[in-house]
């Protein structure tokens, strides 16, 4: 029986994102059978892959960890009940395969042993045809294949990939993630930009129920939350508290916008960080017991020693506790002058929200062109950053239009271009005449009924930009906006 692994694992091994394999099929350069690919179609479909040294996918790895700003994780082992079940998994697929092996073997000595029965009384003719058969077999069970080594590199880098991580399907929404070391499912989840319903994080409020439908997991935190007994016959589980042994599908919600309740919070300052006078930078650090739960391209409201403001987040939902806003310097703004010239390290930040409904469209594969005005780089960039965890746009293109506030993140949008194949970077200095810029840009893209555009600026930027992208063919309803402060 031929070895078969499924897209998602071949993305990882191959260090593609599951939309080039998915284009790769749709063109017919990859052949898959019932979703999942044939090891030797693996091989021949990537035959530069050098699949017994992986310090290439790991470098790649790195480059995308930074490139997302999502934390580095140290190699961190799954917990020990995980490790132990899945190496007695493995331990019995070796078993079985041994065993298969061993009857294989006894199958070609009752064969051998055939044939020379078979060759006393024989004619000529079929003396010579058992004896070639014989000679058959035996070269060819004597020889190496000559794809048996890289085979075997695969199948023992996948059967590590498999002891490290496990994949994870979440039904109706079919988000797809792995989760790595240690994670739980919905620290995996959340890491992947995956907004499962969830509360404390630590077992109390019982909010991260959700349902196994197959595979298998294990309880890795002695939470207390006392599921009902009728609960656990039905495959419930709390998301906070197991983690899987193997391929798993969950069933769970996956909250939009309107489904995140606002929250209040104190987080601490980590840093400033000013670009230039016009705009600066804050992060800051949400506790560990109270995390705070939002989408990308969504606002928080910050408050401190009396003075307040609603500011874009521009950070990744899958950061975990870290958030990062940014803040331009406008005049009437109390909390800027505050941030430019009075926080520091360990600060406590009021912190309510999220606010707003200018988020991504999961469902859409649609290939995206982002549109920042100035500041507006803000949610724009806590989309791509949301965008590029999911791995769901077929393509993403970012045109930067500045103000005098420059292109101050320009090196990160660089960093992106050189992490993905899939990102195209394209800065525009400030301009006089926003509408030949419009124009130029609009006629890059003869294909704009294809795309899904997100834009933040000005209300008056953003009418002008519609204008264009829809009177060149862009569907009215892939049009998504968001005026720059609101
Ligand atoms: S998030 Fe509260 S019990 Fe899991």
């Amino acid at each position: 029986m031929s070895h078969l692994l499924p897209l998602s694992r071949v993305a990882k091994l191959v260090g593609q994102p599951r939309h080039t394999l998915q284009e790769m099929i749709r063109s017919g350069s990859l052949a898959t059978f019932d979703g999942m690919v044939e090891l030797d179609e693996l091989l021949r479909a990537f035959p530069e892959v050098k699949w017994d040294d992986d310090a290439e996918f790991r470098r790649v790895t790195e480059i995308k960890d930074k490139a997302f700003a999502k934390r580095v994780r140290e190699r961190a082992l799954p917990d020990k009940d995980v490790l132990v079940a899945r190496l007695n998994e493995m331990g019995d697929e070796y078993a079985a395969a041994k065993a298969l092996l061993l009857h294989y073997g006894s199958v070609m000595t009752w064969l051998d042993e055939k044939i020379d029965e078979l060759e006393e009384n024989a004619s000529v003719e079929t003396y010579h045809a058992l004896h070639t058969v014989r000679a058959f077999l035996l070269r060819n069970l004597a020889e190496t294949p000559p794809d048996a080594v890289q085979a075997q590199a695969v199948i023992l880098q996948e059967r590590m990939l498999k002891l490290m991580s496990a994949h994870v399907t979440i039904q109706p929404s079919g988000h797809e993630f792995f989760v790595d070391g240690n994670d739980t499912l919905l620290e995996a989840a959340l890491r992947n930009g995956v907004s499962l319903n969830y509360g404390c994080s630590n077992g109390n409020c019982g909010d991260c129920k959700a349902r196994l439908l197959s595979g298998e997991v294990k309880k890795v935190h002695a939470y207390d939350y006392v599921l009902k007994q009728a609960e656990k016959d039905a495959g419930v589980i709390l998301l906070c508290a197991h983690a899987p042994v193997n391929d798993v599908v969950i069933e769970a919600n996956v909250a939009g916008a309107r489904d995140i309740p606002v929250q209040q919070l104190a987080a601490r300052v980590k840093s400033v960080e000013v670009f230039n006078p016009q705009i600066a930078a804050l992060h800051i650090l949400a506790p560990r017991s109270q995390r705070l739960r939002f989408l990308g391209g969504q606002s928080i409201q910050l408050g401190f020693n009396g003075v307040s403001g609603r500011y874009a987040i521009a950070s990744c939902p899958c950061e975990d506790r870290h958030i990062e806003v940014q803040v331009p310097r406008r005049p009437g703004d109390p909390f800027a002058e505050v941030l430019f010239g009075q926080l520091s390290a360990n600060d406590t930040i009021d912190v309510e929200g999220p606010y707003g409904e200018f988020v991504l469209d999961e469902d859409s594969p649609r290939p995206v062109i982002f549109l920042a005005f100035g500041a507006g780089f803000a949610p724009i960039k806590s989309l791509i950053q949301h965008a590029m965890s999911l791995e769901i746009a077929e393509s993403m293109d970012l045109h930067w239009l500045a103000d005098e506030a420059g292109h101050y993140q320009d090196n990160l949008c660089r960093t992106w271009t050189d992490a993905l194949d899939n990102f195209n970077y394209v800065p525009h200095p400030p301009t006089g005449d926003l509408d030949a810029l419009l124009q130029r840009i609009v006629t890059d893209y003869p294909d704009l009924h294809r795309f899904d555009v997100y834009a933040v600026g000005t209300a008056a930027q953003l009418e002008q930009a519609h204008a264009h992208f829809v009177r060149e063919g862009l569907h009215e309803a892939r049009w998504f906006a968001e005026v720059l402060g609101s």
